[in-house]
């Protein structure tokens, strides 16, 4: 049996395959009020899945539910992570895994320290998921996730071969390089199309040569991890491969809700100072995208 934490867009995604690829899950709700919400329509999901609209009847909880939990896919944003875990504190078993989904970096580290006798897992995700309505769930881009253990001794879990077809994965020992090269790509776009509330395109001629410095110095940072720093070319690539798209940081400020700006450049920025690498050119873009912000009545990390 899998646990779900979060009935958000990536967790009624998984929710859905594992459901339909006929593996037992059930998906923890926040509390009482939110099941009951759930439950109005009689918790079905109408679940498009670009060719076919499924209709589901996921099996709901609440943390306070009495079975124990031994694997968990958290499947909250960045900075809802960590309380959503310690709500099922109490009912994980001894080395349960924890699979974190979470973009950029921050979260997964507070939640390993939390919890040391559980195994933890990251998983870099490139679908595309989104809730037309509260019951309704678009696989809008079909995509892969990468696998891999926060620390490297942890051993592979020998389910993950049983995922059904539609959960495009693979493993690497290595992990970390996989988030930060996600995190630097972000960091070049997010916070642009942030601060001038424009589309992924639009940011190379917005920004113009503060992207350029704002490379150079993801690269420096990049390379002080000690991974590969060729970025320049990849984050040309996704700004042409998305230049339609609204980076999910717009799309949170449209949407009036937290960003996870803090687990992006607020991170890059936080490593950069750690490894007493200057980094002016992200510092004052995550200076700006903070007062876009608090312009914006939104909280500024
Ligand atoms: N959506 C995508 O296509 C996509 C793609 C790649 C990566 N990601 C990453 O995946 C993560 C999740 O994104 P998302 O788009 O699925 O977010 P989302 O739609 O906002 O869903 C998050 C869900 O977590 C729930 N939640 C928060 N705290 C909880 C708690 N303590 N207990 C139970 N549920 C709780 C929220 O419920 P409430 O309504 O009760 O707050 C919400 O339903 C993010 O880090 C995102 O960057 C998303």
């Amino acid at each position: 049996m899998l646990h779900i934490i979060g009935a958000g867009s990536l967790g009624l995604l998984w929710a859905a395959r594992l459901q339909l690829g006929g593996i037992a899950c059930r998906l923890i709700l926040r509390n009482s009020n939110r099941q009951e919400q759930w439950l109005r329509n009689g918790g079905i999901l109408a679940f498009n899945d670009g060719a076919t609209v499924h209709t589901l009847q996921l099996a709901t909880e609440t943390p306070d539910a009495p079975t124990p939990i031994r694997h968990l896919i958290v499947a909250t944003k960045a900075y809802a992570a960590l309380p959503a875990v310690e709500s099922v504190r109490h009912r994980l078993q001894q080395g349960a895994e924890l699979f974190l989904l979470q973009n950029g970096l921050g979260s997964q580290q507070a939640i390993a320290d939390a919890f040391p006798e559980c195994r933890v897992y990251c998983i870099s995700i490139t679908d595309g998921a989104w809730r037309p309505s509260e019951h309704e769930l678009t696989w809008a881009g079909r995509g892969h996730n990468t696998i891999g253990p926060l620390h490297p001794a942890t051993p592979q879990p020998t389910w993950l071969s049983s995922l059904p077809d539609s959960i495009s994965t693979s493993w690497r020992t290595d992990i970390l390089p996989v988030l930060w090269r996600k995190l630097a790509v972000n960091c070049a776009i997010n916070p642009f199309t942030l601060i001038y509330d424009c589309r992924n395109g639009d940011v190379p001629e917005r920004a113009d040569g503060w992207l350029d410095q704002c490379i150079t110095e993801l690269e420096q940072l990049l390379a002080r991890q000690g991974f590969d720093t060729d970025l320049a070319e990849q984050i040309q690539a996704v700004i042409l491969a998305t230049a339609n798209n609204s980076s999910s940081t717009r799309q949170d400020l449209h949407a009036r809700r937290r960003t996870e700006l803090d687990y992006i450049l607020g991170y890059a920025c936080r490593a950069a100072r750690e490894a007493d690498l200057p980094t002016p050119a992200l510092d004052q873009l995550l200076e700006q995208a903070r007062e876009t912000l608090q312009q914006h009545q939104l909280p500024a990390d």
